[in-house]
Formats: structure tokens, sequence, C-alpha cells
């Protein structure tokens, strides 16, 4: 039942084929630090670095219907207004598509014999939106009509812009040239940037005054101005500044018309900013619209973007005997990577690029997803989230991209949290052979002078699970673990309190994760590997004492963390049971299944198969695996958050994808195959038939699925922004595939089905080239690849 779209895996591309999909379905654009969100009908925003500090387009949260403001191309052809992506105006179009490619997206939309064709892109290594738009008469007469653009401008900081009117509505400024438009709020005083909307030929009216565009009471489906084919000239002092151009066009039949808009961002220097008192110094704008404003500018740059992103994807591919892996694997889970890495949590249409920056945890998962990409900025990233830690070794959860400063915004505590840096760490030299980064010096919570070797800030890292250990030897949790709503030193009953943030009561809690312990031992390995390696030669000594520590881990896990058919989740602040049979709800939980069974905690003894058995039994329904079963019916003061959705949805027994790939990996581990790939085919979107009930983008990976508790199973929320990219690509590069980075080389150990057994891999790992054709049988076992720089062909039987 695909109703909205299709793949186009040639062109990498989603076409999406009807402009009403169940949910906006966007696209990100920009490489480097300018970047944008678009809807399959051109709504969303851009800024630049930072989405809630350098916010350039307003987008309006909330809004009936949704989705509104973007840049909008108004067509005004006889008395019929439309829009290429029919939005706002949604007069019927006779055609129309939506091409989401790597960094771009297409919209195309036709009406009674004229054709507007817009390709919208940042060009790499650029501070602005190209919008190409490509009119065609299609008609056998001659075309006369009016084409509009349209962008509203946020007074930059998109929090304040939604609160502070009072001053906002007197602060508006623009200057108007006859090609361009600039918006220049608050450069008068303390701001270095201006953003402009320029265009490639002098336009033939303008408005930058919402409301002389609009009309005051009139909505963007209505604006005045297109209306009565004519502009307001207007100049904004004040209130709502946009920027909108009008052209006069006339096409002979079949003929066709481009023009090229640049939607940038300048920074100047302090004592550039200027031309002459009150006039903005333009010269870099001007500099962006030569080199883009032209066919030849922006074709080179879309040239260039295509290069971008055919050199990352052509570093892993796969051809197996499954379309939909395919197409995972080498397009759209690689693209969700690096989106993620770009973003964290913090700008898509869940979340508002307001209340979340990168995320501690968050991005250092976020690096198992493209440290085979972009190696150089993995590292940048490791040494900046490093910088936000506290020297015991805790860290602040987040912090803001444009300063790299930590914030406690959305909590901070969580005991999980140091222990992703050894991940991430790990990560990176496995795939890079780095060992130098573990010498950069790096500083606690920013401040100078307090520097010492990233190595000493993952040797505290450690520390800091083996300092905070509960009466059980487990892992206090802190504020939370992973499960960020599990929150058991909490004690809400204010509604006016976050879980996240209220105060959070440590002191005295016997609350324990077998999250953390799982993580700590999987981790604690790794650390112990890295450390033992020649290229680092750490102190015997002081290995031993990790092993020890891993070691006295595995044991108070079994000895005190299994329930008898699973793994127990936690205890509570006063040392009862979570995630036990002996609950009336949420007798059993996922994330503990994932990160023991990863573990390999007690598999000798059968644990880990056993549960596993257990997940499949409990946990898995028709669209994955839920997070707990059964679900909480009920708020409990004593469990924070994770009571406090309806049943079904989120953490409470929704399929929370970012934790299904750890039992995927679980299994793979205990060399179960079917049930792998199985549970893998569940949340992977490619797999996914009913588009309608599905809701969200089928093209990417989302947060959750509603579970078989929910009043809705199978409907998909918050898409893109999720730890679900990062560790499907994992589980299914690693773990089904089987092409594990080592630090001298690859083990190939597949886990998939005998039937798909047979495929072809491309790697790039490093300096070399490896061409493999794989014949996985079902046998358990690895081949180890040594590093050797050069191209290399290898067929190998397992
Ligand atoms: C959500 C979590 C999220 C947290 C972040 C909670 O409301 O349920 O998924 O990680 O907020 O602050
Ligand atoms: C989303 C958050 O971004 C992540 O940090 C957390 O681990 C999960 N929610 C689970 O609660």
């Amino acid at each position: 039942m695909n109703l909205f779209g299709h793949f186009d895996d040639a062109a990498r591309e989603y076409v999406i084929t009807r402009p009403d999909t169940p949910w906006p379905w966007i696209n990100y654009m920009g490489t480097d630090d300018f970047f944008s969100l678009i809807s399959n009908t051109a709504g969303g925003y851009c800024f630049c670095r930072d989405a809630k500090f350098r916010r350039i387009l307003r987008y309006r949260y909330n809004g009936v219907p949704m989705d509104a403001g973007g840049r909008y191309f108004y067509i005004k052809d006889g008395e019929t207004v439309w829009n290429p992506g029919w939005k706002p105006c949604k007069t019927p179009l006779d055609a129309y598509s939506c091409h989401h490619g790597m960094g771009y997206t297409r919209i195309t939309g036709e009406k009674d014999g004229l054709r507007a064709e817009v390709l919208f892109f940042v060009p790499p290594g650029a501070r602005c939106e190209i919008h190409r738009v490509r009119l065609t008469n299609t008609s056998a007469a001659r075309k006369s009509f009016q084409l509009y653009s349209f962008v509203e401008w946020c007074l930059w900081n998109a929090s304040t812009d939604m609160e502070n009117f009072q001053r906002n509505l007197s602060t508006g400024e623009v200057e108007v040239e006859p090609d361009a438009i600039y918006h220049k709020t608050e450069y008068r005083e303390r701001r270095d940037h201006y953003a402009f909307y320029g265009v490639s030929r002098p336009f033939d009216g303008f408005d930058t005054d919402r409301e002389t565009f609009m009309g005051m009471y009139n909505g963007f489906d209505a604006p005045q101005q297109v209306l009565s084919g004519t502009s307001g000239d207007s100049v904004a002092h004040g209130w709502s500044p946009i920027a909108s151009h009008r052209f006069d066009l006339t096409l002979e039949p079949g003929a066709s018309e481009e023009l090229f808009f640049v939607l940038g961002y300048v920074e100047n220097p302090p004592e550039a900013k200027f031309e002459r008192p009150g006039i903005i110094n333009k010269k870099p704008a001007r500099a962006m619209l030569e080199k883009y404003g032209t066919a030849a500018g922006a074709d080179a740059a879309f040239a260039a973007l295509k290069a971008f992103w055919d050199d990352l994807l052509s570093r892993y591919t796969v051809a197996s005997a499954v379309p939909e892996l395919d197409r995972t694997v080498n397009i759209w889970n690689q693209y969700q990577c690096m989106i993620t890495f770009f973003f964290s949590r913090s700008a898509s249409y869940f979340e508002s690029g307001i209340g979340r920056g990168m995320g501690f945890r968050d991005s250092n998962q976020d690096l198992a997803g493209i440290c085979h990409l972009i190696p150089e900025r993995a590292r940048q990233r490791i040494l900046d989230i490093a910088a936000t830690q506290f020297p015991d070794g805790g860290c602040y959860h987040q912090y803001q991209p444009l300063t790299k400063r930590g914030n406690n915004d959305i909590g901070g505590g969580f005991n999980d949290d140091p222990l992703w840096l050894i991940f991430g760490t790990v990560a990176y030299i496995k795939e890079t052979g780095d060992f130098s980064i573990l010498q950069e010096q790096v500083p606690f919570d920013n401040k100078p002078g307090t520097e010492v070797s990233l190595l000493e800030h993952l040797k505290i890292s450690f520390a800091h699970v083996t300092d905070n250990l509960g009466p059980h030897g487990l892992p206090l949790i802190g504020r939370a673990d992973w499960n960020d709503c599990l929150n058991l030193n909490c004690f809400s009953d204010n509604p006016d309190e976050s879980f996240q943030t209220t105060e959070n009561k440590t002191e005295g809690s016997k609350a324990e994760s077998l999250m953390i312990a799982g993580l700590f031992v999987a981790e604690g390995r790794d650390f112990a590997e890295l450390l033992a390696h020649p290229a680092v030669a750490t102190d015997p000594a002081y290995i031993e004492k990790v092993r020890a520590a891993v070691a006295t881990m595995e044991k108070a896990v079994k000895t005190h963390g299994w329930d008898g058919e699973w793994f127990l989740r936690a205890y509570d602040y006063y040392g009862r049971k979570i995630g036990s049979h002996e609950n009336d709800e949420g007798k059993i939980f996922i994330e503990s299944q994932g990160w023991c069974t990863m573990a390999r905690i007690g598999a000798d003894e059968g644990l880990c198969d056993k549960a596993l058995d257990a997940a499949v039994k409990h946990l898995e329904c028709e669209h994955g695996l839920v997070l707990n079963t059964p679900a909480y019916t009920r708020y409990i003061k004593d469990y924070g958050e994770i009571s406090s959705y309806p049943q079904g949805y989120k953490e409470n027994a929704g399929i929370f994808c970012h934790n299904n790939p750890w039992v995927i990996i679980g299994e793979a581990m205990a060399g179960r195959a079917d049930a792998a790939w199985r549970h893998y085919c569940k949340i992977t979107p490619a797999f996914t038939k009913d588009q309608a009930l599905r809701k969200v983008e089928p093209y990417v990976f989302c947060q959750m699925v509603a579970g078989k508790d929910a009043a809705r199973p199978g409907e998909g929320k918050n898409s893109w922004l999720t730890g679900t990219a990062a560790w499907t690509w994992k589980c299914v590069s690693e773990f089904l595939l089987g092409i594990k980075p080592q630090y001298d080389g690859m083990l190939i150990e597949p886990c998939i089905p005998a039937a798909y057994g047979t495929y072809k891999i491309h790697r790039r790992f490093r300096d070399a080239e490896y061409d493999l054709t794989i014949h996985y049988t079902g046998r358990h076992g690895s081949h180890f690849i040594p590093y050797a720089p050069g191209r290399h062909e290898l067929e190998i039987n397992l």
C-alpha cells in the first residue's frame, strides 16, 4: 500500500507523488554549518550553526494547519493563484511531485499549462540556500503570469521571537536593493550578522512588511498582493519583516525561464560591519549572489553537493538479494546518521530547535553512524563533548552548538552519560586507527587551565561508575540512565515541574540500574582492550583494575540482576525490584535484555538465550519490540515520567526503536540469525507496508512507533533525530552484514538468514578499499582481515 510515494534508488531519492501526506514528510539540507529543514510542501526553516540562537526563517509551531512558514513561491496566472508545492494555497494541481534527495529537495507543480520546478539545496561550504525556479510553458499559447517569492524572517533568537513582542514588534529593519532584500534586525547594535534573499534578475516589485503583503486579515493561503497582482513595495520598520519579490513574466509555448534565488546568511567582522553609517556591508552577500545566482554557479554548486554525497555513500555499500536492505544500508540509514550527527536531537518536526542542544549521550552514540564517513568531524565532536565533562566524571547532559558550553536545561546527573564517551571514542579509534586522539588535552567544563588528556577523561568516566555503586554492587542510576523517563529519585507530584530537571533526591537512594551495569561490562571490556593495545600501552596494573571491576560487575548482575527468566531492569529508591515477574506492571524491560546480552553476561549459563527468548515472548509485537510490558496504567510517583505516558507510547511500552538494535545485536552475538533479521525488518522503514498508518516519513527511522497497548499500534512519531539511526547502522553494518572495524583490521562476522547469505560489500577502511564477496551459510564464525592500504578483493566463506 504505497500510497504517497516510492523510492528511486538509482537517484538516491524518495519521490512523493501527492502533497497531502499524513504528516509533513521532510528533508534536511546543509553539510557544514548552515542547515535547513524542508517539508514536501516547502515548509520549514533554516539557521546557521544553532537552531535556537541563529534562526533565519520564522516557523510556526502549533499552527493550524500545521507546517506554516517556509519558502513559498506563488504563481498568479489569470485569476488562479497556486503554489508549486501545493501549500499554502492548496489550489488543486494538475501534477505534483517532491523528490527528497541527499541534501536537496525538488518540488514540481503544474497547473493550466505552466510547470514550476523548484530545486532547493545548500551548497557544501556555503551559508545559503539556493532556490532554482524553472518555469516552463507547457501549453500551446503564450502565457503571461506573475511569480512571487516569500519568506518571513525570524528575529534571530527562535525562543524570544515567539515571546517578547513588546520589543520584537519595534526592532525589525531591512534594506532593499533592486535584486535583493536584506534582513538586518539588531545589526545596528550587537549583532554582526544579517540575512538576505537575492535573485538572479531585478524584480518588478517587492514587499518587506508582512501585513502589507498579506493584508491584515489574510493568511499565507491568500496574500492580498498576490491576489491583486501587485506589490506594496513596502519597507518594514518593526512589526514582522519578510522578503517577497514579484516578477511579471511572459513565456512563449514550450519556452522556459530560470530564476536563481539565494537565501543567505552573512557574518561581518566588527570593524567591517557597515559600508557607511547605517548601511550594512553587503560585499559578502554580493559575492554569494554572484557565485550562486547564475545557472553556471548554481549548477556547479549542485554538482559539488552530489559529489559530496557520492563520495560518502561509496564508502560502505552492499549488493544483496534484498532491495529494502540495500536501499537502507546504501542510502537512507547512512544519510540519517549524518543528519543526527549534525543536529543531535535539536531541530526536527518533533524537536523545536529551541529546547535541546547537543546531547552528551546522544551525540556520543551518533558517532557510531558517521566515523566511517567524516572521521575528522567525529574527532572534533569527541573533543567538544569531552570538554563538557566535570572533574568527577559526571557531565552536562547537553551543550549549545553555538557556544559549545554545557548546560542543565534538560537535566543533569544521568549516570550512564560518562560511559558513552568511552563508547564514542572506541568507535572512532577502531574506524580510524587514530590513537593520537587519546593524547589530546581537553579541559573540564570548558575551563582553561584544567586540561588533561582524553585518555584521562575516559578513565574518570569509567571511575564515575565504580565510584557510584549501590547496595547490590550495581551502578546507581542517578537522575536516570539511558531511559531518561525512569526517574527513580524524582518523586514529583507537581505538574509544573519537568521530570527531567526537577530535584533529584539521590542522597540515600538505593536506585540501581541493570542497563548501566550491562553498558559498563560491555564498554569496560572495550576499554580494557583499548588500554592493552600496544599503541596505548597503559600501566598493566590499571588494566587489571578495569578487568577486575568488569568481572565484579558481571558477578553482581548474575547474583542480583537475574529474575529467573530475564534480567531485572532496576532497583528503585527503596531497593525494590523493577522489571521483575514480581511486579504487576512493567515486569520486563528491553534495555537490560539488550545490554546484558550484548555484554554476554551469563552466556555460558544460558542467561542470554533465556533473556532473548523472553524478549521475543513478552516484548515482540507486530511492529517491533516494545520497551516494557505490561505498560503502566497509572502514574507512579516513584517511577516518574515513564508512567506519565499513556500505555503504548514513548517510554511506556512504545516501540522505542533506539533500543531494538540492542536486542538484535544480542541475538546476532548469540548467533540467532532468524530472530535478529525479523526484529530488524520490523523497525526498518523500507519494509513498512502501510504508509498511512506509519504516518511519518517512510525513508527514515523514527524514535518511537506506538506499541501493542496503544490506541493505534504502528503509528510512528519523532522521525529523523533519534539514536535509532546510529544503532541500526551499527547493527546492520557490523552485526548482520558482519563488517566490524578493529584496531588493526576488520573482523568479518555475519549473522543473517542463510537465504540472504550471499552478498557483496564494498568497504573503504582508512587508506584501503575492500571488495568482499561473502557467503554465509549460518555457521557462526569469523574471519579477520588485517588492515593493509590498497585495494583488496576477497571471497569469504563462512
Ligand atoms: C522524552 C524523552 C526525552 C526527554 C528529553 C522526555 O519527555 O520522553 O524521550 O529524551 O524528554 O528531555
Ligand atoms: C530520547 C533521548 O534523546 C535519549 O537521550 C534517551 O536516551 C531516550 N529518549 C530514552 O529515554
